[in-house]
């Protein structure tokens, strides 16, 4: 399917329902991780994100530590567990370092949880209010693909620095923002014929529309091949594209993440930057490897994509892929995997008037992920 003017079809599909799942926005997600402390490191200094908060023994929490750091908007939740017996360990163990929690942001916790529950979610928590000095907070969670879940975070009656338990946390070093702004969009990798029944799940039980499909003919390599669903909520703020893999010569890279993350889960997390050049010149600086990209990509990308505003030596400098849809072009690039696992990567995203997803760069980003695989020996 062409990309034309997808955000135009949101306020259609939404037109005949009532959103009964309102979302404000992504309030933070949370990683289970081996060591919080040195993940929290690494954030800062390879990814710009600056401290915000902490919880664990020092305030009373005896099974974790949690550091949450924060850029614009983005909220990141790093915890680790501090005995044996902790589930956040189980899970470490089965998936490694990796999403357990897309909370969202809900003007109603206790409205979400029972509007979803009735609608065949599976219920993670029950609502519970929390309370501090500075407000109370109300949440609520379902079960979404693999262990991952979805909190509904109610905070307009709160005004501390981020959930009650949590204090404020600073140290001296203090490395620089990298420019990241907002998430853009969240992907989840899903088993063998399973994307439907996700992208189901999420239209039934949490009202999402599917902005766009992308079958195996749009996807595929050579070699290998997957399916994409994009799910959007009704404001379009929050978008969870859902990925298959599909048959090929050789395996995915969705298979290789179902093999090593054992199961379902966040493949990447969409950032974006309002200057790509200069975050992603950062980041590089910084130490964060992103995919490489065969420089004759650049040979032919400006037939396609037209004239932009950057300078395309620039851009291939770096690796920056381009894309055009018909409401303008957007520009982006991916870090390889950012823990030992092949799992979980970022990508770095700015639209200049473009609302789709790179489907144009789906062929040249393949192969060079299949490029990494090789090297893994798991193609
Ligand atoms: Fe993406």
């Amino acid at each position: 399917m062409d990309n034309k003017n997808v955000f135009d079809t949101i306020p259609k599909i939404f037109k005949e329902a009532e959103d009964f799942l309102p979302l404000n926005g992504t309030d933070y997600i949370e990683l289970y991780v081996g060591n919080a402390k040195q993940s929290a490191h690494f954030y800062k200094t390879a990814l710009g994100f600056q401290d915000l908060a902490y919880a664990g023994l020092e305030t009373g929490i005896e099974d974790r530590a949690s550091y949450v750091l924060q850029q614009g908007k983005i909220r990141i939740v790093l915890t680790t567990p501090l005995n044996s017996e902790s589930e956040i360990g189980q899970h470490i163990l089965n998936h490694g370092d990796g999403v357990k929690v897309i909370a969202l942001w809900v003007d109603d916790a206790v409205k979400s949880f029972e509007e979803t529950v009735k609608r065949g979610a599976k219920p993670y928590l029950e609502p519970i209010t929390e309370e501090d000095e500075n407000g109370k907070v109300i949440k609520s969670g379902i079960y979404t693909y693999g262990e991952t879940v979805h909190l509904f975070i109610e905070r307009k009656n709160y005004h501390g620095i981020f959930l009650p338990g949590y204090i404020e946390h600073k140290t001296n070093y203090n490395p620089k923002d990298v420019g990241l702004k907002y998430v853009d969009h969240m992907v989840g990798n899903v088993g063998w014929g399973e994307m439907n029944k996700w992208a189901d799940y999420y239209a039934r039980v949490m009202g999402f529309a599917n902005l766009i499909t992308f079958d195996d003919k749009d996807i595929s390599t050579q070699f290998t091949a997957l399916m994409s669903k994009v799910m959007t909520n009704g404001n379009g703020r929050i978008k969870f594209p859902i990925n298959e893999p599909a048959e090929g010569a050789k395996k995915s890279q969705i298979e290789e993440y179902l093999d090593f993350y054992n199961g379902a889960g966040v493949q990447h997390i969409a950032v974006a930057t309002d200057d790509i050049l200069e975050t992603v010149k950062e980041m590089t600086r910084r130490g964060v490897d992103f995919l490489y990209v065969p420089g004759n990509y650049y040979d032919t990308v400006l037939d396609r994509c037209g004239e932009i505003d950057e300078d395309i030596l620039q851009l291939k400098e770096l690796g920056i892929l381009v894309d055009r849809d018909d409401e303008g072009y957007l520009l982006q690039i991916f870090t390889k995997p950012i823990e030992d696992r092949p799992t979980l990567f970022f990508e770095i995203i700015q639209r200049k008037g473009a609302q789709s997803f790179g489907k144009g760069n789906f062929k040249a980003l393949f192969e060079s992920i299949e490029a990494e695989q090789a090297k893994r020996g798991t193609l």
